[in-house]
């Protein structure tokens, strides 16, 4: 039996992690963050004290990215901060960067850890260029005030010092950032079913997204 794949895309805290891990547990299937390793390749640079920026240093960590990494403890939870999350953004435009990762990605999707009968990946260019064949596509969205109130509800906890207005200022800076870029830009594909979760509870949003996907 093929293996079966289901994209999720979306804009920054657009609830499309929750989603998709919830849809994961439902179907048993492998999970991918993608995001995460964006956000690790910015990390290393970041830790190496070189600039986001700088394109030799951003392509050079992600060709050299230890996938280990990602489940040390310090390490997964430096990968959630608003600073990490814009730096992915500008390392995830250097179409090097997308190149160095994009066959690990590809290879979980076709071959889900575990012996799992299928895998759902979850980022920005899933749909489209990730696993364009993919069985099941959503493009999960929010109004960016919500979606702004929700990621500074996650981020404060860390960071008292955080504004909700500094929150959606970075949110909307990403969003324009991850949909303007010439490589691989965030965007719905044409076969993606579209999911606002805006008004809905995650119950709300995890049967709309069940229905969806299972037609
Ligand atoms: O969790 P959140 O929605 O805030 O972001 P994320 O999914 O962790 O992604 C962090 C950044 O990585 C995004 O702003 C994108 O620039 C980049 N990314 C990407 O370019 N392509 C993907 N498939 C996933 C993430």
């Amino acid at each position: 039996m093929s293996r079966k794949i289901i994209a999720v895309d979306g804009p920054a805290a657009s609830g499309k992690g929750t989603l998709a891990r919830r849809l994961a547990a439902h179907f048993d299937y492998a999970y991918l963050d993608t995001g995460a390793l964006y956000r690790a390749v910015a990390l290393c640079v970041l830790r190496q004290g070189q600039d986001p920026a700088d394109t030799k240093a951003a392509v050079a960590a992600a060709q050299n990215l230890d996938m280990a990494k990602l489940d040390e403890p310090d390490f997964a939870a430096a990968l959630r901060t608003a600073q990490t999350g814009l730096a992915a953004s500008i390392v995830a435009a250097e179409p090097d960067v997308r190149a160095a990762i994009l066959l690990a990605q590809r290879q979980f999707g076709e071959t889900p850890p575990d012996g799992k009968q299928g895998a759902i990946l979850d980022g920005r260019d899933i749909g489209t260029i990730v696993c364009p064949d993919a069985d099941a596509k959503l493009f999960i969205t929010a109004r960016a005030q919500v979606r702004a109130e929700r990621r500074w509800k996650e981020l404060v906890a860390q960071d008292d010092s955080l504004s909700l207005a500094h929150v959606l200022a970075d949110i909307e800076a990403r969003d324009a950032r991850d949909a303007g870029r010439a490589t691989a830009p965030m965007k719905q594909a044409e076969d993606a079913h579209l999911l606002d979760t805006s008004d809905l509870s995650i119950e709300g949003a995890f049967a709309a997204a069940l229905a969806l996907v299972t037609g």
